[in-house]
């Protein structure tokens, strides 16, 4: 799990002037303003426009996704969805109109046309939304932004344009440094490992002991899994090897994978912490799923975006997108609709039938304040995990006994997204349980996550030559991500569909019957013990943990007269 360590709330005032629509934000005290920002420095702006249908979208991927619906796994085509998140062409045209007149031209970045981009100049930027460009540091994270603390759209373009970030936005990039990484001193030269290994260490034998995950190779035509990577960290092809030669010694022939480069990311250099832990434990489990990473280069909300754009503009997606890479949302309240947009890209992924899933974070319950400290008033959540279309992963540990909350999975309630329909019955029996514990320190009304967990302690893992073991919803994370992998192996050689958005699966009655609930422990933080694990869905480890074999019967069995 890797993630900025600070916050940067900003507190956004819109108004509706005669000269149009001014958003003005102050930034947290954190952010420091340095400098008006060089007037010929370049910056790069993605404008969204309002799209066409997004309550159609959001409706037509529950009709999908939602095991009672007769449309169950009838997903959208890459034109069916599209045509809901297109604008409108007065849209596109007001917008080019604007653009055009301050000789600026814009190049289409969504497969639907709803994103556009530009690099403009910050003394074109400053005519173009009466702004003033200024370069901030963030004096706790040393991180400098060219942030404006106000923009304005014109009256004619306002109505048809929707935002433009990163301009009030203070949001910091992911950062490589991460204190939540566990990494111990490498084991010994490893020998062939026996299941009593899995009490110091992790290797996929373990994981297929105790969750039941096949090790026989998946074979369907179709099947495959993406795996997100940031901050130019990549997997090496070296590595892969000696961790199946130490860890799969039952493979003969080692699978290799693919990198894919989005937005200039690189493509080769020595294995990396996250990324050969997240391509060993999705090609190291689920045996021969064709695998590709794609390694993105831009380690903002634009990146992120970026990358699930790329996606959506393929005519054959990766059944599986795994990412375990997270923000504080903190940094996201106050930006307008940029939690939205972020949000609804992994919405459209699902309706074309993608399983979108994503690391719960490594912080507990922990809220920061903007200098960095705990804040002690309220949680803080993880995002995207609160984004309510994607699977949101936490972690758990025991391995000669019963399966304990991880004390360091992310978990908790948004305070952007309201609480998805799927989970009412799940999330108000917890809220019962707990009573007035934690009152006023998290938002009950909001999306709450994590939906499903794993464990997530002592993974082995091969990086640059040495053995390490990783702790982390980083480890979790890929794991799930081959549960559902396979999962889709066996439906597709039955003729049927991938498994998509999976949370209404997850969240019925059999769905949840077919994880193993995870009762005991916490995640704490800011000086509280943090939520209590509980029978049924908590905020620590979703439902429970995968049971394949009964996950696989419910997959293959069920009708949606059985919901
Ligand atoms: C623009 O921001 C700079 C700080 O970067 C500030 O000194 C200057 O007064 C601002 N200009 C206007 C017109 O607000
Ligand atoms: C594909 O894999 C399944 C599950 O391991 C197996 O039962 C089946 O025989 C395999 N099919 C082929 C053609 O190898
Ligand atoms: C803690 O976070 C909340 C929500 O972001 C914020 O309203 C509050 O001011 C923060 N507390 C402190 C002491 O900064
Ligand atoms: C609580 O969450 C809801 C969304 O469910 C949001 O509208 C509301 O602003 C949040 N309240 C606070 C205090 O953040
Ligand atoms: C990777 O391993 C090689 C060989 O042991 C070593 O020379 C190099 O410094 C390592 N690189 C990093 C980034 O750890």
């Amino acid at each position: 799990m890797i993630s900025p360590l600070l916050i940067a709330l900003s507190i956004v005032a819109l108004s509706i002037g005669a000269r149009g629509r001014q958003t003005t934000v102050v930034p947290k005290p954190n952010f420091v303003p340095m400098h008006p920002a060089s007037s010929t420095s370049s910056l790069q702006l993605t404008l969204v426009l309002p799209p066409t249908n997004i309550g159609g979208l959001h409706t037509a991927l529950y009709d999908v996704s939602d095991p009672k619906s007769v449309n169950y796994g009838k997903y959208l085509s890459k034109a069916e969805a599209e045509a809901f998140v297109a604008p409108k062409p007065d849209s596109v045209k007001a917008v080019i109109d604007w653009l055009g007149k301050h000789n600026i031209h814009p190049q289409t970045v969504s497969p639907s046309g709803d994103m556009l981009r530009i690099d403009i100049p910050v003394s074109t930027a400053n005519a173009l939304l009466t702004a003033n460009f200024t370069v901030f540091k963030d004096k706790d994270a040393d991180v400098t932004l060219t942030r404006t603390l106000s923009v304005t759209i014109p009256d004619d373009v306002e109505p048809y344009l929707q935002d433009i970030y990163p301009t009030t936005q203070f949001i910091i990039p992911l950062r490589p440094k991460d204190p939540s990484f566990q990494v111990a001193t490498p084991p010994p030269k490893l020998a062939k490992r026996q299941i009593g290994f899995c009490s110091s260490d992790v290797i996929p034998l373990c994981l297929e002991t105790y969750y039941h995950i096949p090790a026989a190779p998946a074979n369907a035509t179709g099947n495959s899994i993406g795996v997100s990577g940031y901050l130019n960290e990549v997997p090496s092809e070296k590595d892969l090897q000696g961790f199946f030669q130490a860890c799969r010694y039952d493979v003969t022939t080692i699978p290799k994978f693919n990198i894919v480069s989005v937005d200039g990311g690189v493509t080769s250099g020595v294995g990396t912490l996250e990324a050969s832990l997240d391509i060993q434990y999705t090609v190291g489990v689920a045996t021969d799923v064709p695998t590709t990473f794609y390694s993105v280069g831009d380690a903002t909300a634009t990146g992120f975006i970026d990358l699930a754009n790329y996606l959506l503009g393929l005519d054959e997606l990766p059944l599986v997108l795994t990412t375990s890479y997270s923000f504080f949302e903190t940094q996201f309240e106050g930006t307008g609709s940029l939690p939205d947009t972020f949000c609804n890209v992994y919405s459209q992924l699902g309706a074309r039938g993608t399983t979108v899933i994503f690391s719960s974070g490594d912080w507990g319950v922990y809220g920061l304040n903007p200098d960095g400290s705990c804040n002690t008033s309220t949680f803080g959540p993880t995002f995207p995990s609160t984004c309510p279309f994607l699977t949101s992963v936490g972690a758990t540990t025991g391995f000669n006994g019963p399966e304990v909350a991880a004390d360091f999975t992310g978990g908790g309630f948004s305070n952007i997204f309201p609480r998805p329909a799927y989970q009412n019955a799940a999330v108000e029996s917890y809220l019962n349980t707990i009573g007035s514990t934690y009152a006023g320190l998290f938002n009950s009304t909001g999306r709450a996550f994590p939906d499903i967990s794993a464990r997530g302690v002592n993974y082995l893992t091969e990086i640059n030559g040495s053995f390490w073991t990783i702790d982390g919803t980083s480890a979790s994370t890929p794991v799930i991500a081959s549960v559902v992998a396979l999962l889709n192996d066996a439906r597709l050689n039955a003729g049927l569909p991938s498994l998509g958005f999976i949370n209404p699966l997850l969240y019925s009655q059999q769905g949840a019957a077919a994880l193993n609930d995870v009762t005991s422990g916490s995640n704490p933080g800011c000086g509280t013990q943090g939520f209590p694990a509980v029978q049924g869905w908590d905020p620590v480890t979703g439902l429970g943990s995968p049971d394949f074999d009964k996950l696989l019967a419910l997959v293959m069995g069920a009708q949606s007269s059985d919901f």
